[in-house]
């Protein structure tokens, strides 16, 4: 079965909590966390503390991923709080094998993600050190775009590679297009806006969770 990680970025900051408990009732997989610096990405979201309390609150995995120029500033504390999927971009100028490397030290799993202009080689080298590969299906920075269908050909060289790891895509994923990504090799769909503020979650996810066994 696919795995479903609402992106809480679009649940009612202000009503984190209640929007979050209705996507663990109604059954989601994984809760997905974004944090943007305001500098790989112009915008700027959660912190360790969240992550924190959403981990003493929820009994749900953590995937969360680190829109951020300098993410070794903030993995640890990210870990610490109890992310338990923890995801840096390809793009940034470190040394991402060694910081991939340190994150499965701590005891996480670590996630490689790449824009969607972003070659899916870029990824690739790093199959090794990773347990996540995130390909990105809207420029990261704002949630509610549309979908971009070139990056379905990344999803398919990577399962072609033999890789036996997650393949995730975060932005623009509807009910109406998942089957597009499910055949191209998704395992965990980041979904924000289409599951937030949009009738009843329990149903929309018993409805993906029937569909995409
Ligand atoms: C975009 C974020 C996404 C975003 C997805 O930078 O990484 O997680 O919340 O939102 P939707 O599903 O609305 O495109
Ligand atoms: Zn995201």
């Amino acid at each position: 079965m696919i795995k479903v990680a609402p992106s809480i970025l679009a649940a009612d900051p202000i009503n984190l909590e209640r929007d979050v408990r209705s996507a663990v009732q109604a059954g989601c997989d994984w809760l997905h966390v974004d944090v943007m610096d305001a500098h790989f990405v112009p915008n700027l979201a959660y912190s360790p503390d969240v992550v924190r309390r959403l981990h003493q609150t929820f009994p749900v995995p953590l995937d969360v991923h680190l829109m951020m120029d300098h993410p070794e500033t903030l993995m640890d504390s990210f870990l610490d709080a109890g992310a338990q999927w923890l995801t840096i971009h390809a793009e940034i100028d470190a040394d991402v094998h060694m910081l991939l490397r340190h994150i499965r030290e701590k005891g996480g799993h670590p996630g490689i993600a790449i824009r969607p202009g972003t070659p899916v080689e870029s990824a690739l080298a790093y199959q090794d050190e990773a347990d996540l590969i995130l390909t990105m299906t809207v420029e990261p920075g704002f949630g509610g775009q549309k979908l971009d269908e070139r990056v379905l050909e990344k999803m398919k060289a990577i399962r072609r590679t033999g890789w036996q790891g997650e393949i995730e895509a975060d932005g623009g994923i509807r009910e109406d297009n998942l089957k597009l990504l499910t055949d191209s090799g998704l395992t965990v769909a980041v979904m924000g806006t289409a599951l937030f503020g949009k009738g009843n979650l329990e149903d929309a996810m018993k409805r993906i969770h029937a569909l995409h066994p």
